[in-house]
């Protein structure tokens, strides 16, 4: 079955609904900026990539009934609506590289006619789209030959189809490995509090026939002790220029338990991601949610006493002394990571 996280369709953004995953695959179509603002927060549509393809689909949804007369107008309502997506969830890097590229290349034309600017925002939406495609595949390409017939992997959240068009980073490293006959077992831990890693990850690793064993996220350390993990494979949301990572909460401590067992500890993500404008992950904003989304089974079912304080970062930051190498579509990154990733990334992208 082959499934697109997010496209445009019929004139309108078509997207999974992914909090209704896994009970059933839905689709919802947005035709206006605050329901996919709405979607965006609410987590309909998430992973760092994917946020990526919607800043360049949300900012054409904003600005395709236009009626600007003249450049300075369009700008304005254009950065208004950049603005308002970007107000959305501030941790991804892609999603700000998305509004970036799409004002960009509307500033570049800025002397064509309205409605060819427009077609060329359009364009770049759909360039965004087909890029994310290639990366990902190229990150699998890079990543699995890191693997090794019969190697476990452990991972977090959801770092595949859903996070990305149609194929994954972290979990694009295992498609590949499978497509490669190599026989491989993960373990997906939950990824509390919104369960990425049980409602989404083991959803499509299961669907594409792999060999998925869920966890709650406190079991990694005693299965690493075990000797039952061999690989840790993580996506990221946002990556200093140094290497510093920030992921969903919780990868830090898999990757300080991967440091103490010996195991190493990866990330997978595409050059949309790194941040060279940020030089540490301290500096990284992470986002702090509903505290809700702790205290309440999806906002239905309350599993812990009225007024407790709450503590909800979304995301945490794991130090690149913890990485073993991050795998990204031009290839395999690896300490000393600030040369390197302005080796491979920086300076390959503008030669
Ligand atoms: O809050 P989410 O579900 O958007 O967080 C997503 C993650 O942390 C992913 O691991 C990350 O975006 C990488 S996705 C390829």
């Amino acid at each position: 079955m082959y499934l697109c996280t997010i496209e445009w369709k019929d004139n309108q953004i078509k997207l999974i609904d992914q909090t209704r995953l896994p009970r059933e695959l839905k689709y919802v179509y947005i035709k206006e900026p605050k329901a996919f603002w709405q979607a965006i927060k609410t987590m309909k549509v998430r992973g760092a990539p994917a946020l990526g393809a919607a800043a360049g689909l949300g900012v054409y949804l904003g600005i395709k009934n236009s009626r600007a007369k003249n450049f300075a107008q369009f700008k304005k309502e254009m950065d208004k609506v950049s603005a308002y997506i970007g107000s959305c969830r501030p941790t991804a890097r892609n999603l700000f590289w998305g509004l970036e590229r799409m004002r960009r290349v509307a500033y570049q034309r800025r002397n064509q006619p309205i409605p060819v600017i427009k077609q060329i925002i359009f364009r770049e939406a759909q360039n965004i789209i087909a890029e994310d495609r290639m990366a990902c595949r190229n990150i699998g390409r890079y990543g699995a030959e890191l693997i090794k017939n019969n190697d476990t992997i452990l991972t977090i959240c959801n770092a595949g189809i859903l996070a990305t068009i149609d194929y994954g980073t972290a979990l694009g490293v295992i498609y590949r490995a499978h497509e490669q006959k190599k026989r491989i077992k993960v373990f997906a831990c939950e990824t509390r509090p919104m369960l990425q890693g049980a409602r989404l990850t083991s959803w499509e690793l299961q669907k594409k026939g792999i060999d998925v064993t869920l966890i709650c996220d406190s079991m990694a350390a005693d299965l690493m002790r075990q000797g039952r993990i061999k690989k840790v494979i993580a996506g990221a949301d946002r990556i200093a220029a140094n290497g510093d990572t920030a992921n969903k909460i919780g990868t830090y401590s898999l990757a300080v338990l991967s440091r103490y067992h010996k195991i190493p500890f990866y990330i997978a993500a595409p050059a949309s991601t790194f941040d060279p404008g940020i030089r540490q992950g301290k500096d990284i904003v992470i986002e702090q949610r509903n505290g809700r989304e702790v205290t309440e089974l999806f906002f239905k079912q309350p599993i812990a006493p009225k007024e407790v304080k709450v503590f909800n970062p979304a995301f945490d930051v794991t130090p690149r002394q913890l990485i073993a190498a991050i795998i990204t579509e031009k290839g395999v990154i690896r300490p000393p990571y600030k040369a390197n990733i302005k080796k491979i990334l920086i300076d390959a992208t503008f030669k």
